[in-house]
């Protein structure tokens, strides 16, 4: 509904489009894609670690589960032909990467990153991700391509490109990042759009004169439920900027009573701080280093941190949680992971990681003048 009332010019899925790879939920999704395309808006998708051969994928009846098969790489093409794979200017032989171009002067390069081929033999989905040599040499042809027809490339995976955390980076930031932050900053790209880790972050690499950033948008289904937005201004640059979903009218609009869905995004706040408390309770207790009173506040506090965290907002944002006992009991304690987590938050690029403006004659317009 929301597609429906804003209309941009196109619509964008980094990967993870279903829970386990389920061809059912593929093709139920695309139905769904299918009815925004008719609205005359480019929809454009690529894979994620849980999309392709993913060993858990399962069919349910009441309480039971069943595993079934997940869909093969060619089967996700061909479900996503109308979203990207059909009408592709490139398309790389060696992954389910391939080169949009829904304008003439911005193209799309949309990555998969997703290791998947040894999947069937493991018993879940690699979580980690890479671009292959091959795809990075791939990635370079498409460089040329974008520089010959005075195209803009922005480019979109699954995983990280850069690390987004002080703590946390395995399996979340591509393995190879370093060699493919060159190869897209030679490409000319300077914007890289990701959802990989469910975070609303943004970092930014700056080195040989050109700036690439990642722009991590947070999961679309969990609290603060958002997506991010791009637009484009000619001669000034990209607005990016992130967007809470609005239940309203959809409620309105099929007489919703159900209490949770009007009151949405208070039950979606609640749904998260509680999980993300019996998250770091059980971590505690693991640790086994606190009395059961300091678990509870500690918990607590790694509980409301989160709720911001997630949401985009970082060091000064988050000061508010200072005068909290968890907070203190954690600044006494020695090193662990749950307490270098929290500081993390302090000591970050951007305080608030919703809003961002890239001016265009960073990168770009010095490749053409090269040209
Ligand atoms: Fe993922």
């Amino acid at each position: 509904m929301e597609v429906r009332e804003k209309k941009p010019d196109i619509v964008i899925l980094p990967g993870d489009l279903t829970c386990n790879g389920e061809e059912k939920s593929h093709l139920e999704l695309a139905e769904k894609l299918k009815d925004i395309k008719k609205l005359g808006v480019h929809v454009f998708v690529v894979p994620g670690n849980h999309d392709i051969e993913n060993p858990w994928a399962r069919n349910y009846f009441g309480n039971e589960m069943i595993k079934i098969d997940s869909i093969t790489s060619d089967q996700f093409a061909d479900i996503y032909a109308p979203f990207g794979y059909k009408d592709a200017l490139s398309r790389d032989p060696n992954s389910l990467s391939y080169l949009a171009t829904p304008s003439e002067d911005i193209w799309l390069l949309m990555l998969d990153s997703a290791k998947y081929d040894r999947n069937k033999v493991k018993d879940g989905p690699e979580m980690g991700g890479a671009l292959s040599d091959k795809t990075l040499n791939w990635i370079e042809q498409c460089g040329e391509l974008a520089k010959e027809n005075d195209a803009r490339l922005i480019a979109v995976m699954h995983h990280s490109l850069l690390n987004h955390s002080e703590v946390v980076n395995e399996n979340y930031t591509i393995e190879n990042n370093e060699e493919a932050v060159k190869v897209l900053k030679d490409s000319g790209v300077e914007i890289v759009l990701t959802g990989h880790i469910h975070l609303q972050d943004i970092k930014s690499h700056d080195g040989d004169g050109k700036i690439i950033y990642d722009i991590a948008t947070s999961c679309l289904i969990a609290y603060p439920n958002q997506y991010g937005t791009l637009r484009f201004v000619p001669n000034k640059g990209f607005h990016y900027r992130t967007n809470r979903i609005n239940m309203d009218n959809w409620i309105k609009a099929n007489n919703i009573s159900d209490s949770n869905l009007r009151n949405f995004h208070e039950y979606s706040r609640n749904f998260f701080q509680k999980r993300t408390y019996d998250k770091y309770y059980d971590s505690l207790l693991e640790i086994s280093k606190y009395t059961d009173t300091e678990m509870k506040a500690i918990s607590e506090t790694i509980s409301i941190l989160n709720l911001s965290y997630f949401g985009g907002f970082r060091n000064d944002a988050l000061h508010h949680i200072f005068k909290t006992e968890g907070f203190n009991l954690l600044l006494e304690s020695s090193p662990n992971f749950i307490r270098d987590y929290a500081l993390s938050m302090f000591n970050d690029e951007k305080t608030d990681n919703n809003k961002l403006f890239i001016p265009i004659n960073l990168n770009g317009e010095k490749h053409k003048k090269q040209d």
